[in-house]
């Protein structure tokens, strides 16, 4: 922690001075959630938080589509990502031009994309969803076929809440898709107390081991309500590492798979982000709007 102090005063100091508020992901290294971040979430809190902040500069430390979603919301506010290279295997794993392939292929079938997409995808949208509010956006529409889309495996996690027959594509968390349930199984049977909790963009089978599964924020609040005595997370490293020293009783069997991409955002880059201003999150204003009414329509869902 020594080695942070420099970079962390450094940040709250000149956020201050720039007028500037920090939003981070439940996944960034607990210097960065603990020390320098206004505001924590998963990806709904923090759109939601995008939408109310007073800041006429936001610093997004998380992945690049979260960056833009706070765009869409703020078009006339500045938001910079500490390293823009920060990407997500989910958003790079559809484009525009798929999903209107897909309409062409199922009209009428209303299209629910998720959070994790690009601001083109978004565009294409009828309304977005996370993964806390997956089920719900899907049963908010009359049809009986809903396209869920890009991640399979939330998309198949859904269809077991819901009786609406769910169409989905091929999109994969490289993070959570390397979870199996033998592994589980494993960490099950040699300590049959063991609470596991899950994130939905795991394969159906490790969530089916589960003891409860949720978003990032709900997987923490889990953990906070229940005080299991001890708990397996099964998602990104940085959750355990984050929610611990609020929960000294709970201890963390630590099986993690870490997110690359989460992992480019650091202390020296968000210092650099604030005094050079960099990198600036823009969005054609046209796509813009068009993805825009998508998260709108999402966050104005009563869920
Ligand atoms: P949450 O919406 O649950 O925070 O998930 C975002 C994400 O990228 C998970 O891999
Ligand atoms: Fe994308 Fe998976 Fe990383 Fe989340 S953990 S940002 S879904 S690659």
């Amino acid at each position: 922690w020594p080695v942070y102090a420099p970079y962390v005063h450094a940040i709250n100091r000149i956020k201050k001075e720039r007028g500037a508020v920090i939003l981070a992901h439940n996944y960034q290294t607990p210097e960065i959630y603990h020390c320098v971040a206004d505001i924590v979430g998963d990806s709904l809190q923090l759109a939601r938080e995008a939408t109310l902040v007073e800041e006429e500069i936001i610093i997004q430390c998380g992945v690049h589509f979260m960056a833009e979603t706070s765009k869409l919301l703020n078009m006339d506010k500045t938001i910079l990502i500490p390293d823009q290279r920060a990407g997500c295997s989910l958003s790079e794993s559809i484009t525009g031009a798929d999903v209107r392939l897909l309409k062409e292929r199922f009209p009428g079938v209303p299209v629910v994309t998720y959070v994790n997409t690009s601001a083109e995808v978004k565009a294409e949208t009828d309304v977005c969803c996370t993964s806390s509010n997956a089920v719900a956006v899907c049963e908010s529409f009359e049809s009986d076929t809903i396209l869920c889309i890009p991640d399979e495996y939330l998309a198949m996690n859904v269809a077991r809440q819901t009786k609406k027959k769910i169409l989905t594509w091929k999109g994969h968390c490289e993070v959570h898709e390397r979870f199996t349930a033998a592994e589980l199984m494993a960490y099950r049977e040699a300590d049959p107390t063991l609470q596991i909790i899950g994130h939905p963009e795991c394969h159906p089978d490790v969530i089916a081991i589960c003891d409860y599964a949720g978003s990032t924020a709900g997987m923490i609040n889990y953990v906070k309500d229940t005080r299991p005595s001890r708990v397996l997370l099964v998602t990104e490293c940085s959750m355990a590492s984050n929610v611990e020293s609020e929960v000294p009783d709970v201890e963390f069997v630590k099986p993690c798979n870490l997110c690359p991409h989460m992992k480019r955002i650091t202390l020296p880059k968000i210092l650099d982000s604030l005094l050079f201003m960099t990198d600036e999150v823009t969005v054609d204003p046209a796509i813009a709007a068009r993805a825009r009414l998508a998260v709108e329509r999402m966050i104005n869902l009563k869920n």
